[in-house]
């Protein structure tokens, strides 16, 4: 067996995986964010580590396997936390999340130290509240005597592969989110360091996503029941894992995912396109390879948002139920999923959502329909800066709260003008980690022949020709 750890924002999700990508036994271990104010989002580190040896302990009990058969164990993360550490390594103050957005300022000042083009020239990516660089700038600036103590950095699942462990890494596919690193050359930015005033001895030394960095340390392994000779292997972003877990590993893959949040990302195999930092560019978890994405911050999320205001006592199944019967474009309905901001394109944290074109003949139904479908143009402006740049997309995979509906997979079809695959059985990042310890361990020459074994296609989508004219009108509209 191998195991992925999935750290996510609200949940660890931990799978036990066999040698032919089943899924034996999963557990997930929930924990809070702590919103201290309007656009504040932290966690506490150790409350990851404490939950993830509850859950693996939960894991191995329930599953009853021998532990010894548990070769390799992996990793997914949310990106882009910052997690500050003392020259003891301990933490000096809670993880300041991606989705925490107070650092708009020191947006500004790196666009004004580093400028622009040099920005996007070193790191591919532009300056985003949700990026580390920003509040690592945050802290020194108000909290210098924390900041003064600092001797390094590392990201979520980094600092729980350390506290298992003991041994101190960055992995690429997550560094590449900090805008501290030249993703071309896969080394920290000296240059950033230099001109935004970062001491670049902060920055971790790294590692890639498919490297053995250990065993586990006697103690943690007494605390959850696994073997110390456990093989641990680095483990990738989020994102990234997600990719790999729905075999998005070579040119051409695109996936797109609906959770909360929305992301499509498209397999790049090197650093050299120039998207001018209107997606963001990350290395893959794959060796030397790249991912563009764009990121939809309120996909689902407005959803949910919309169920819980409007209709709170109506279970989603039944909320859903009819959207196959409204047409095409909501009755004129058109919605902006920008309830909390926007990544991708608008690059935009004040930036707010919207219903346009309402009146007195819509129904339920058709508002939510309008809400599928603005969260679905939304991608699509991604999916759009993609095509511009030369990139060929007719075939996504489909994978999240998006791949669970029927109408929504036919919509993606029809307003993405692709094909949509959905996977037999689909267990985003926490697959992509299980399959690199699997690689890890040797089971498979390759992520791409391990995702032959442990990845089924269960149906296709294709564009309808007058749906598709129809969202193409309809589209302009929204953009
Ligand atoms: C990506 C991003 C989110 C987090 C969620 O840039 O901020 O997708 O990785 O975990």
């Amino acid at each position: 067996y191998v195991i992925g750890v999935d750290l996510g924002t609200s949940a660890v999700k931990i799978l036990l995986v066999d040698q032919q990508g089943n899924v034996v036994h999963e557990v997930s271990k929930s924990y809070p964010l702590i919103q201290e104010k309007t656009g504040y989002n932290e966690q506490d580190p150790q409350v990851w580590v404490d939950q993830t040896a509850a859950g693996l302990s939960d894991l191995l009990r329930e599953a009853d396997v021998n532990t010894s058969e548990v070769e390799g164990i992996s990793f997914s993360g949310q990106m882009h936390g910052l997690v500050l550490l003392d020259k003891n390594h301990d933490v000096l103050r809670p993880a300041i999340l991606w989705n925490d957005t107070r650092t708009t300022e020191q947006c500004q000042h790196i666009y004004q130290q580093v400028g622009e083009k040099k920005l996007l020239e070193l790191t591919k990516n532009p300056a985003l509240e949700g990026f580390t660089l920003p509040k690592l700038l945050w802290v020194k600036e108000n909290e210098p005597e924390i900041y003064e103590r600092a001797s390094t950095f590392v990201l979520p699942k980094d600092y729980l592969r350390y506290k298992m462990t003991e041994k101190l890494h960055m992995e690429y596919s997550d560094a590449a989110g900090t805008l501290l690193l030249n993703i071309g050359e896969k080394q920290w930015s000296k240059e950033i360091c230099e001109m935004v005033g970062i001491s670049a001895e902060l920055c971790p030394p790294l590692v890639a996503s498919d490297e053995e960095v250990g065993t586990l340390t006697a103690s943690f392994a007494e605390r959850t029941g696994l073997n110390p000779s456990t093989r641990v292997f680095a483990g990738g972003a989020d994102n990234a894992c997600g990719a790999i877990g729905s075999g998005i590993l070579e040119d051409g893959k695109t996936l797109c995912s609906i959770g909360t949040s929305g992301v499509v990302l498209s397999y790049e195999q090197g650093p050299d396109k120039d998207f001018q930092g209107k997606v963001h560019y990350f290395n893959h978890g794959v060796e030397n390879a790249y991912y563009t994405m764009g990121v939809t911050l309120s996909a689902g999320h407005s959803l949910s948002w919309f169920k819980d205001v409007f209709a709170p006592d109506v279970d989603f199944d039944d909320l859903l139920a009819e959207v196959g019967s409204v047409p095409v474009g909501a009755n004129g309905l058109l919605f902006t999923p920008y309830l909390v901001g926007e990544r991708t394109p608008h690059a935009d944290s004040a930036i707010r959502g919207s219903f346009i074109g309402m009146d007195s003949s819509h129904r339920r139904d058709d508002f939510v329909r309008a809400v599928m479908e603005g969260i679905t143009f939304s991608l699509n402006e991604s999916i759009d800066i993609f095509r511009r740049n030369g990139k060929q997309i007719d075939t996504i995979v489909s994978i999240g709260g998006g791949a669970k509906s029927e109408v929504w997979l036919q919509m993606q079809a029809d307003i993405f003008d692709a094909t949509i695959v959905k996977l037999a059985s689909e267990q985003g990042p926490g697959m992509g980690a299980a399959m690199l310890a699997a690689y890890g361990c040797g089971w498979f020459d390759s992520l791409s022949a391990c995702a032959d074994q442990f990845l089924q296609e269960a149906a296709t989508y294709q564009p309808k020709p007058e749906n598709v004219e129809r969202y193409r009108e309809l589209f302009q509209l929204y953009k």
